[in-house]
């Protein structure tokens, strides 16, 4: 089978220009010896999936993409329009739902990860407060949709101090999905809260290691691109048959060490294609193995 060829968003002002968030990974792959070929993101995003990979060589062969975040639904097209041209995407579309939105992967690191329930994002108050009964009425919580949080709007869209406060719930609902408006995938997910070891003294967010998996193994073990100075050395024991059982061949962990048992908990899984890397971290070995697989 010929190498994989790596799919990338091209520059959204220039065409034959590769995006230019992509542009360090795409010098490695070609110094690598690796080919690539540009998708139009636009176009995938406004349901022109056709347009958008005209510039895919017919009978490109195995592929996987690196780009931006697509809709499970945009994906989805993307792999059917890459078929017509005979190219396959390495990653199906039912494998990108499994990693990409958290009810696709919930089920299999159910334990290892926050308990979390998920309910559509015009429930009223009478369904989240049975959602907020589902996790115990009591405690913390953090409120995303099935693929981001608003982590930026900490105590305004994303953190509940207490599930026994209905407003309280209520409120950080409704401003959540107000502020992801078009844009929230799915929809709305509240997970307890765990105090996890911060990445600063000042009670900063979680310090989270991002772990990059191919076919089991992982591929690169490095920080989260928001902390990309950190060194973490996560113990991957628990999560290696997870992301087997998960059978997605290229996947993301994101793993954060709880500060109060000291083990190490799944934050989020991501579908590889679309997991942003960390600057500053040699991911040679990752792009290697994506060309050998
Ligand atoms: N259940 C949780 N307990 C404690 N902190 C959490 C929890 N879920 C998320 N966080 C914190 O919020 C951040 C954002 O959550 P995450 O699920 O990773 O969403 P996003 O997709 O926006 O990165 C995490 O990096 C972590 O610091
Ligand atoms: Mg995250």
């Amino acid at each position: 089978m010929p190498p994989p060829t790596l799919l990338l968003p091209h520059d959204p002002l220039a065409e034959r220009r590769v995006d230019p968030h992509y542009s360090a990974e795409a010098q490695l792959i070609r110094g690598l010896g690796g080919g690539t070929a540009l998708v139009d993101h636009d176009a995938l995003l406004a349901g022109r999936a056709a347009e958008a990979v005209r510039r895919v060589p017919a009978d490109t062969g195995p592929a996987w993409y690196r780009g931006w975040m697509l809709p499970v639904a945009a994906y989805a097209a993307f792999e059917r329009a890459l078929a017509d041209r005979g190219c396959r995407l390495l990653t199906s579309a039912a494998g990108y739902a499994a990693a990409h939105e958290l009810p696709g992967w919930y089920g299999t690191f159910e334990g290892a990860t926050p308990v979390s329930v998920w309910l559509p994002a015009d429930a009223g108050p009478g369904e989240l407060a049975a959602a907020a009964g589902r996790l115990g009425s009591h405690g913390p919580a953090v409120v995303k949709d099935y693929v981001k949080s608003r982590k930026q709007e900490w105590h305004e869209a994303c953190y509940i101090p207490d599930l026994a406060d209905p407003a309280a719930v209520r409120r950080v609902v409704a401003r959540f999905v107000e502020l992801q408006g078009e844009f929230l995938s799915g929809g709305v997910v509240l997970r307890r809260f765990h105090p996890f070891v911060a990445a600063d003294r000042a009670g900063g967010r979680a310090s989270e290691a991002r772990v990059w998996w191919l076919d089991g193994e992982p591929a690169l073990v490095g920080p989260h691109p928001d902390t990309p100075g950190e060194r973490p050395d996560p113990d991957l024991t628990r999560v290696r048959p997870l992301v087997r059982a998960l059978g997605c061949r290229f996947v993301t962990t994101d793993l954060a060490l709880r500060a109060d048992s000291g083990e190490w908990m799944v934050v989020e899984v991501g579908d590889g294609q679309v997991s942003d890397l960390p600057r500053g971290t040699d991911v040679s070995a990752l792009l290697t193995a994506l060309l050998a697989a």
